[in-house]
């Protein structure tokens, strides 16, 4: 398996894979593939990485900025992260999610937060923190993991294509 950025000549097969991957998801509207476009359009997709078998692709990931407290202060925001279903329990979500944090910290990333199950981002350091805020999630679904620097406080705030 690879795993590269995307190129122009991916998009297509990268909304299939988010399409596929979240088709049965219980807290998914199936609108992350769109998130993803809007996300691209408006130029925020600050890291956008897909993983390859024999030339097709079976998953993705993407990071975009975040402000806190309004500013950006070099966090960024992990999602979607997508895997074929056939691919998945196999490790492909884990290595996209270790060379995204890899391609944030080479764009000199401070930190980054994510919305999901505990249990699953536990093992790459993510954890709910107090001080960093999404409002009107369960706060142990909000996760952080600090690169470096010192840890920030306040309201954290995706970019517009997720609302
Ligand atoms: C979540 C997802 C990206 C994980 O990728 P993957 O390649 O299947 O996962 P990996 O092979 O790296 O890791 C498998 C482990 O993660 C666990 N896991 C996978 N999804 C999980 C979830 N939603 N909650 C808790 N644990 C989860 C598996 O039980 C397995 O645990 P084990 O190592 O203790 O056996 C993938 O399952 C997927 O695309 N799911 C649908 C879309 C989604 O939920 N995306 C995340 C929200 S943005």
């Amino acid at each position: 398996m690879d795993i590269r950025p995307e190129c122009n000549d991916d998009i297509n097969s990268i909304e299939r894979v988010i399409i596929e991957a979240f088709k049965n998801h219980p807290h998914s509207n199936q609108t992350e593939h769109e998130i993803v476009a809007k996300l691209r359009n408006d130029n925020p997709l600050s890291v956008s990485l897909v993983a390859e078998v024999n030339n097709v692709i079976i998953g993705h990931i993407a990071f975009s900025k975040v402000n806190i407290s309004g500013e950006f202060i070099e966090w960024y925001g992990l999602a979607p992260v997508s895997v074929e279903p056939e691919y998945q329990n196999q490790g492909v979500g884990s290595q996209l999610i270790l060379s995204g944090l890899k391609a944030i910290r080479e764009l000199n990333g401070k930190g980054c937060v994510l919305l999901g199950e505990p249990e699953y981002y536990n093992r790459f350091g993510f954890k709910a923190f107090s001080g960093l805020v999404f409002k009107g999630v369960p706060p142990e679904y909000f996760q952080s993991l600090l690169l470096s620097g010192d840890m920030p406080n306040g309201n954290v705030e995706y970019h517009k294509a997720f609302a």
